[in-house]
């Protein structure tokens, strides 16, 4: 697998992460989640932050942009989607932010407040999602129909996601963040 469609394939687990939380987004708004716990929302969280976050957008910040940014005036698609990265960590901050105050309020006995926050995160996220893997899917299908990257630099690329890989916590972590990952896909409130 070359460097860019191994992140076109990292893609999918991004793609089924949103559709977990816009999902999990509607039913709070609808008022129907009774049935989401605070742990579920939780594992969202670390999702974002590792999964997505450190692991995915840190192969494409220190591996992948590095090595495109210079050919083929992609210099400015590069700027924005850096810019997009800043704007999914700023979500997913604001998003612990309320987990955590929602878990001092159980751990104090104090009636939790409103969850609609929580709702416009998820629902925030989704959306930035979608549209940001969009944008880069363009970008990709450029970078391979051009032939941009050579053999030798894919290679180089691919051997910094490993590093990337092991900053996340290695293989067995990303597996384990995976696996959290079907266990909401298969929460009930995703029926
Ligand atoms: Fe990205
Ligand atoms: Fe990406």
């Amino acid at each position: 697998m070359n460097a860019t469609s191994d992140l076109k394939k990292d893609h999918l687990f991004v793609r089924r992460f949103g559709e977990v939380i816009q999902k999990c987004s509607d039913k709070i708004y609808a008022g129907k989640d009774s049935d989401i716990l605070l742990e579920d929302l939780e594992i969202a969280s670390v999702i974002m932050e590792e999964l997505i976050d450190t692991f995915h957008h840190g192969k494409e910040e220190e591996a992948y942009f590095p090595s495109t940014n210079n050919k083929n005036s992609f210099s400015e698609d590069v700027r924005k989607f850096l810019i997009e990265h800043e704007l999914g960590r700023r979500i997913s901050r604001m998003f612990k932010r309320e987990l955590l105050i929602w878990r001092k309020c159980i751990i104090e006995g104090k009636q939790t407040g409103s969850k609609e926050p929580i709702a416009r995160f998820l629902k925030s996220y989704a959306v930035f999602i979608t549209d940001h893997l969009g944008k880069e899917e363009k970008f990709l299908d450029i970078v391979e129909d051009k032939s941009i990257i050579s053999i030798d630099e894919d290679r180089a690329i691919r051997h910094r996601y490993e590093l990337c890989k092991n900053k996340s916590g290695g293989q067995a972590r990303i597996e384990e963040l995976l696996k959290l990952l079907e266990y909401l896909e298969h929460r009930d409130w995703m029926k």
